[in-house]
């Protein structure tokens, strides 16, 4: 019989592990947010994933559950791990994904390099941190932020005014002046074999990210040597279980500083869809399933990603395809199915080559026929 993979959450994550799934012979269920989701092309129900009988009556019949997103609480998940269901990665994992003050004091105990931070509650805390760091800071909401969302810098106490009145513990950063982003992305199965993939630079615009490249541009043996293992370290020290990117700053002195994890597959990984011989949908349905990993290297010397954002146009990604695929053969385009509201990530574009130069402008070229 079919093995089953159970995914919480309807969104684009979901929706690009069902195509390698279905290519292993593997059936997959969703449970989406609302109907219409973008993962609806597979099996799926409908129901709200913070409530245990609903997420517990959609475990029932899979082989294992993973996610689209790391918001499931700790209690549901650790229901289901009592009860004997396969959870990957599980509840011990993801609380640090779930709030970076708990993952900032993980990661501190595993020695691993990070900005200076503190847990802050109040303004005098606030103030006594940006009095010791230069005057700038960043403050971030413990959980549930994404896309730079619950990402603010302040040089004032009055600047967190709003995220500090309801008393919520805050985590305050330095503000890393860093001369670029870069991502690394480790696959780990329940039984202990892992793999890495080659560091990437990652572009964000606006909080959100905009392009990928793979490998890093410059990349020095040592700078791709250091990520591996800062990767495997975090993916191991907190038993990850499934794709774990881990996003990075490097600085002018070349530290490399880690920013924050994901625990899925995550925007910095979707180049590999067409470029790596194991792109990270199918790494993680494999890595989650406990099958053997796929190779993670790399099929072209270069790919690059760029991302599709909605934009005030009424036409939808559709309407664009057919141009977009007549000037651009060799870009492979990606399409979440996604309403087009404005900055929404609705799809993305791939290309690889041998000369970087012309793999930017191809993947460039390509989204930009998406745009406005
Ligand atoms: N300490 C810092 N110093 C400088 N810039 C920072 C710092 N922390 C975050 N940033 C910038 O803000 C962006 C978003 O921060 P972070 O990744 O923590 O937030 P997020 O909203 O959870 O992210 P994502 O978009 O990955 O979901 C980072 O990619 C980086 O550009
Ligand atoms: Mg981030």
């Amino acid at each position: 019989m079919a093995l089953t993979l159970g995914i919480v959450g309807g969104g684009q994550l979901a929706r690009m592990m069902i195509a390698p799934a279905v290519e292993l012979g593997i059936d997959v269920r969703v449970l989406a947010e609302e109907p219409g989701m973008s993962a609806q092309i597979a099996a799926t129900a409908t129901g709200d994933y913070r409530d245990l009988e609903t997420v517990r009556a959609f475990a029932q019949d899979v082989d294992v559950v993973t996610f689209d997103h790391e918001h499931v609480p700790q209690h549901v998940l650790r229901a289901l791990v009592a009860e004997g269901i396969a959870v990957h990665p599980g509840p011990d994992a993801l609380q640090y994904a779930q709030d970076k003050l708990v993952m900032r004091a993980r990661l501190a105990e595993l020695g691993m390099p990070q900005p200076e931070w503190a847990e802050i509650t109040d303004a005098a805390g606030l103030q006594a941190f940006l009095d010791s760091h230069g005057g700038r800071a960043v403050i971030k909401t413990p959980r549930g932020g994404y896309d730079g969302k619950g990402v603010r810098v302040v040089s004032t106490p009055e600047d967190a005014a709003d995220w500090l009145a309801d008393g919520t513990p805050l985590l305050v950063e330095e503000l890393v002046d860093f001369t670029r982003e870069l991502a690394q992305q480790v696959a780990r199965r329940p039984s202990g074999q892992i793999v890495t993939y080659p560091v990437v630079e990652t572009v964000q615009r606006g909080g959100v990210c905009a392009e990928v490249i793979a490998p890093a541009p410059h990349a020095t043996g040592r700078l791709a040597e250091v990520a591996a293992q800062i990767g495997e370290a975090i993916s191991e020290g907190l038993g990850v279980t499934g794709m774990l990117a881990v996003e990075l700053f490097e600085t002018a002195d070349e530290r490399i500083l880690v920013n924050e994890l994901a625990m899925r597959p995550h925007n910095s990984g979707h180049w590999g869809q067409d470029g790596a011989i194991t792109g990270q949908f199918e790494q993680h349905v494999r890595a989650v399933l406990d099958l053997p990993l796929g190779d993670p290297g790399i099929r072209q010397p270069w790919s690059v990603m760029v991302n599709i954002l909605g934009g005030p146009a009424a036409d939808t990604l559709e309407s664009r395809l057919p141009a977009a695929l007549t000037a651009h053969p060799s870009a492979k385009v990606h399409t979440y199915g996604k309403a087009p509201r404005p900055g929404r990530k609705v799809g993305h574009v791939n290309a690889a080559g041998d000369d970087l130069d012309a793999v930017v402008y191809e993947a460039r070229s390509a989204a930009a026929c998406f745009g406005d």
